[in-house]
This record gives structure tokens, sequence and C-alpha cells, in this order.
């Protein structure tokens, strides 16, 4: 203990002092996809449908064994415990609460709902709050709240760190571990996001708000994956 607070004591010195800020970048924790889907309950059996919810099986033996040959990969071996693929095929790998090879969440499987719409431990308690003032007195919240709370309405960051992630790339964020399936393998992997956001075999389909949240910031395509929402069940 005395060594420990000893090594700390410059630091408290001087942060009391010149009160150092902390990295700019705040981040959120991953909190697994299981009170997401007990709201909201339409997006989640849709999303389960999707082949996003069935990334990790991509990685088992014997499954999309000719993909895996055309990009040079072995079609029978293990790769679901590797970190060379598991990141991309999992939730908020390597991140605060996210998914780990060591300790796997089950509700932290396939690309879930915070890889896309951010970290969720703290803006699902936002949704939580919002939700019981909206109903029991019509208030709405700014979801300028939700931003900073971790929620994230920009998506297209988020589709590159996997899907634009590869050797060569023409997008700057690209890093290790790569992609193993570029443009170069096959054309059919080059990622337009205009078109994939709309894409019905990867995407869940839309149900109409209430209009608990209002304001920007919003996608571009809010308004119409709105206007033809079907009603669902949930917030
Ligand atoms: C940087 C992120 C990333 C990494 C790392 C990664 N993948 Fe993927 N993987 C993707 C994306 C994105 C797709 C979807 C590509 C598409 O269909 O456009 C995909 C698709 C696949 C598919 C299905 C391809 C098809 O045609 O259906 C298999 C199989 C696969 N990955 C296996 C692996 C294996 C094995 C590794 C490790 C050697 C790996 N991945 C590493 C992002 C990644
Ligand atoms: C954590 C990594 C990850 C993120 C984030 C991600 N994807 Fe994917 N995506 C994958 C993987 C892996 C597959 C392959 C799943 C399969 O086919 O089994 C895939 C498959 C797809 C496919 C079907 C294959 C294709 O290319 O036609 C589309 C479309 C797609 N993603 C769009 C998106 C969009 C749009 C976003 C952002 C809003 C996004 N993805 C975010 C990893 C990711
Ligand atoms: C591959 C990316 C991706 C994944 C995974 C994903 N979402 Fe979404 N989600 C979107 C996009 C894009 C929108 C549209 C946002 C808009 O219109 O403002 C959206 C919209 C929503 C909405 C607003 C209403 C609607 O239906 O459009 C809710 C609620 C929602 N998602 C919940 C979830 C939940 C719960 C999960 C996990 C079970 C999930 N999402 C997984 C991309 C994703
Ligand atoms: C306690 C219930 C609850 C939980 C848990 C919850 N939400 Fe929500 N969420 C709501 C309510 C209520 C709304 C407002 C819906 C409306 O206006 O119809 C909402 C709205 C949303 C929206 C739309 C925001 C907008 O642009 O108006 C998205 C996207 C969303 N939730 C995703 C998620 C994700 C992802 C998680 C898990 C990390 C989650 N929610 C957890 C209740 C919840």
């Amino acid at each position: 203990m005395m060594t420990r607070f000893a090594a700390r004591l410059p630091c408290l010195l001087l942060c009391a002092v010149f009160v150092i800020p902390v990295a700019a970048e705040e981040t959120h924790e991953f909190d697994g996809r299981k009170k997401c889907s007990s709201c909201h309950k339409s997006e989640y059996r849709s999303w389960k449908k999707t082949a996003h919810a069935r990334a990790l099986e991509d990685l088992k033996p014997g499954n999309k064994a000719e993909a895996k040959q055309a990009a040079g990969l072995k079609p029978d071996k293990d790769y679901s415990e590797n970190e060379k693929c598991v990141p991309c095929h999992v939730t908020g790998y390597g991140e605060d609460r996210g998914y780990e090879i060591e300790d796997p969440s089950k509700y932290l499987i396939g690309v879930g709902c915070e890889s896309c719409h951010g970290p969720g431990e703290d803006y699902r308690r936002l949704h939580r709050k919002a939700g019981d003032r909206f109903e029991r007195k019509q208030q709405t919240t700014p979801r300028e709240a939700l931003v900073e709370a971790g929620q994230e309405f920009e998506f297209k960051q988020r589709c590159y760190s996997c899907h634009m992630n590869y050797e060569g790339s023409p997008w700057a964020g690209a890093k290790k571990p790569y992609t193993p399936f570029t443009p170069e393998v096959d054309p059919k992997y080059a990622f337009d996001f205009d078109h994939a956001i709309r894409d019905n075999k990867a995407m869940h389909e839309h149900y109409k708000l209430d209009g608990t949240f209002t304001g920007p910031p919003l996608p571009p395509f809010h308004e119409e994956f709105q206007d033809k929402a079907k009603t669902g069940d949930g917030g």
C-alpha cells in the first residue's frame, strides 16, 4: 500500500495544482445486447436473422468453405478463437467490457447492437429514463444527450472499421488485423456504405419510433427508414 501510494503521490500533487487534463476521448463501457433486446424486441428478433448475428459462425471449421479457400484460408481450421479473426466477428473486441476470447460473453457474440450503436452502458440508462418521462409526462429528450453518453449516429466509421479494414484500403483508419475478404479477392467484397446500410440480409428491419428523442444529430437516411418503418413492440 505504502509503495503504491508513494508512486502516485507526485501525480496527486501535480494534478491538484495544474488540473492535468485527462485524455480527451471519453470511453463508455460495452454492456452486451441483453438489455437492449429486452426493450427493443422487434429490432432484436429481426437482427437475430441477419448475417451480422451469425458472424462468429463463419470462423468455425467447415463453414463458408469456398469463401475461405478463395481468400487463401484453411476451410477445416477453427478460427473462432483466433485473435486475427475474432475482432470483427464479435462485439466490442479489445474495448472496455467488450468480447474477450478467454472469457466470451454470449451477449457479445456476433456483430451486435453496440457494434453499430456504440457501447451502451451509459446511453441505455438514458433510454429508460427518457422513455419513462415521455410516457408519464409527454416530455421529450434531446438526442445530444445520447451522443454525450456514447451513442453513435454517424455509423459510417464503425462499418469501415470492419469492412474497409484491409491492406491497401482507401480508408485512412485501416490497421491490423485486416479482413482477408478484400475487393481484390472478389469485387463483391467492395463496401459501398449507401448501398450496404439498406441491405436487408445484414441490417435489422426498422420500426416506428414514438418521438421520445428529438433534434440533431440524425443520419441522412433516418426519415427514409422511419417512413417505411413497421409497427413493432417495445420502446
Ligand atoms: C478487419 C475485420 C475482419 C477481420 C480481422 C476478419 N474478418 Fe472475416 N469478415 C469481415 C467482414 C467485413 C466480412 C464481410 C465481407 C463481405 O461479405 O462483404 C467478413 C466475412 C468473413 C467470412 C464470410 C465470407 C463470405 O463470402 O461469406 C468468413 C468465412 C470470414 N470473414 C472469416 C474470417 C477469418 C477466418 C478471419 C481471420 C483469418 C477473418 N475473417 C478476419 C471482417 C473481418
Ligand atoms: C464488428 C465488425 C463489423 C461492423 C462494425 C459492421 N460489420 Fe457488416 N459484416 C461484418 C461481418 C463479419 C460480416 C459477414 C457476416 C456473414 O456473412 O456471415 C458482415 C456482413 C455485412 C453485409 C453482408 C455482406 C455484404 O457485403 O453484402 C453487409 C451489407 C454489411 N455487413 C453492412 C454493414 C454496415 C452498413 C455496417 C455499419 C452500419 C456494418 N456492416 C458494420 C462485420 C461488421
Ligand atoms: C450493422 C449495424 C446495426 C446493428 C448490428 C444494429 N443496428 Fe439498430 N440500427 C442501425 C441503423 C443504421 C439504424 C437506423 C438509424 C436511424 O434511422 O436513425 C438503426 C435503428 C435502430 C433503432 C431505431 C428504430 C428503428 O428500428 O429504426 C433501434 C431501436 C435499434 N436500431 C436497436 C437495435 C438493437 C436492439 C440491436 C441489437 C439487437 C441493433 N439495433 C443492432 C444499425 C444497426
Ligand atoms: C429500458 C428500456 C431500454 C433499454 C434497456 C434500451 N433502450 Fe433504446 N430506447 C428505449 C426507448 C423508450 C426509446 C425511445 C423510443 C421511441 O421514441 O419510440 C429508445 C430509443 C432507441 C433508439 C432510437 C434513438 C433515436 O434516434 O430516437 C435506438 C437506436 C436505441 N434505443 C438503441 C438501443 C440500444 C443499442 C440499447 C442497448 C445498448 C438500448 N437501446 C437499450 C428504451 C430502451
